[in-house]
Order: structure tokens, then sequence, then C-alpha cells
């Protein structure tokens, strides 16, 4: 039997993350349950627990130093390591009529909370972690990002990368820059991070359309946050394989 492992999964308490965290949770690993509402956290974490899973809940909005901060502290006293860091939790900001962000009238609040969410949260959490992290034999970090934010895909007339999303596309390919910092930095170590994409799945995110499920979304992710040693790290996946920056 492989060893358990402790994960933690932010935005956890509903769509493609809650799926993580169930998948983890079956593989007979150790889930926390990120969230920022203390009611939708403790109804997942129920939820997880009725299906079997080792679950225990972990408050934390992404865009707090004293949330984030006290969430690895709970982290700490529950389990005193952390063996998985999958940074799902994310938001697209306001969109137009057609799900479209027009760079021309962008309303620089909702760039700035775009940011602050899906990039500065995901290093806040991951710095905050990292000593506990630090502590497991074979670390694995997996920020969930998105193929809309690969530039190669974005400059081919060819591909059909969907309707123009000036805050959202742009944070996710600063998350991606980021990750691949990240592994620049870890490189020598035991540490994986990967960026992954879930596809195109029907959550409240997307407004419940795009033909996959959560479960087939969290799929690439769930396989990243278990890697074995030796894998890919700094690279960017989705169910098909790597994708281009
Ligand atoms: N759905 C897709 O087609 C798709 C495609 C590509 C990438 N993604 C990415 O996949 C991830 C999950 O998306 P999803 O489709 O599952 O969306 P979702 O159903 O809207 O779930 C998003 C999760 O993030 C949480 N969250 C948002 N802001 C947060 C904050 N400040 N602190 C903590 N948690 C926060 C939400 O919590 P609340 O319930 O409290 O709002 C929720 O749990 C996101 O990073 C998204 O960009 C999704």
């Amino acid at each position: 039997m492989s060893e358990t492992k402790i994960a933690l999964v932010t935005g956890a308490n509903k769509g493609i993350g809650y799926e993580i965290a169930a998948g983890l949770g079956a593989l007979g690993h150790r889930v926390g349950v990120g969230a920022r509402d203390g009611a939708r956290l403790e109804t997942a974490v129920e939820k997880l627990r009725a299906a079997g899973v080792d679950a225990f809940g972990v408050p934390l909005d992404v865009t707090g130093d004293q949330s984030v901060t006290g969430a690895a502290e709970l982290v700490e006293r529950q389990a005193g390591r952390l063996d998985i860091l999958v940074n799902n939790a994310g938001i697209s900001g306001e969109v137009g009529p057609g799900w479209v962000q027009d760079p021309t009238t962008l309303d620089l609040d909702v760039v700035r909370a775009v940011v602050e969410t899906n990039v500065i949260g995901v290093i806040r959490v991951t710095n905050a972690l990292l000593p506990l992290l630090r502590r497991s034999t074979s670390p694995r970090i997996v920020n969930v990002s998105s193929s809309v934010a690969s530039l190669t895909r974005q400059a081919d007339p060819d591909v059909e990368i969907g309707p123009i999303m000036a805050a959202y596309a742009p944070s996710k390919s600063f998350l991606n820059a980021v990750t691949v910092q990240y592994a620049r930095q870890f490189a020598g170590t035991n540490i994986l991070i990967n960026a992954a994409c879930p596809g195109l799945v029907a959550t409240d995110f997307t407004g419940f359309h795009g033909p996959r499920t959560p479960e087939q979304g969290a799929a690439t992710a769930i396989r990243l946050a278990t890697l074995p040693d030796g894998g890919p790290t700094g690279s960017f996946f989705e169910d098909d394989g790597v994708i281009p920056w």
C-alpha cells in the first residue's frame, strides 16, 4: 500500500477543487479542504467524509495574509507537514456579454482582483505552506491554470481558443510564468511544481457550460499531484499532454 499523503486543495468547496479533493481522498490521502466561506467549507467536508474521504476543513481566503497564515498553522497542527498543495482557487473576474473581457474597456479593478486571486494568492499560499512542504519526502505543487493562457495557442489563428478574456487569460499566463520561476528555484530539490489545465468544465465558473465534468477536470491536477520522484517539473499539462507556453 502506498504511503498516506497530506494534501491541501484551495477553493475545494465546489467545482474542480472539490473533485480534486475527492480524487486525492479516494487514493487514500488525507485532504485539507480549503475554502473561504465557513458554511460552504463545512458542507464540503461533510460530503467528502460521507464519501469516505479523510477530510479536514481549512478556512482559507487566498487574498488574505492572516487567513493564509492561519491555514498554514492549522495544517501544521493537524498533520505536521504537507505533501501536496493544489492551488486551485481562481476567479474569471467580471465578464461582458458573450463571456468577453474587452481589453479596451477593461475595469482596472477587475484586473487587480483577478491578479490578486489567481497569481498573488498562489504565491501567498505557496510560500506560507512551503515550510510544511519541505518536511515531505516528495512535495508536489500543482497550480490550476488554463489553456487559454497559452500565448502560443493565442498567437495561432488555426487554434480555437474562445472569447477574448483580457483579465483572466493574462492572469493565468502570469501564473504559468510564476510556476516556471518556482521550478527553477526548486531545481535540485525533490519539489515538483507544474501547471494544469482542466479543460472546459461545467462549473459555476463557466455558468455550467462546458463539455467536461468537474471530475474529468480534476484528473490532470490529481496526476500532477501524485507524480513519482523524478517526474516533470516546470511544465504545463492537460489530459492530452504538454501545453505549449
Ligand atoms: N471551469 C473551467 O472550464 C475552467 C477552465 C480552465 C481553468 N479553470 C480553473 O479551475 C479552477 C477552479 O475553477 P472551477 O471551474 O471549479 O470554478 P468554481 O466552481 O467557480 O470554483 C472556484 C473555487 O475557487 C474559490 N475561490 C475563489 N476566490 C477565492 C479566494 N479568494 N479564496 C479562496 N477560494 C476562492 C471559490 O470559492 P467560493 O465558493 O467561496 O466562491 C470556489 O471554491 C480555477 O482556478 C479556474 O480558473 C476552470
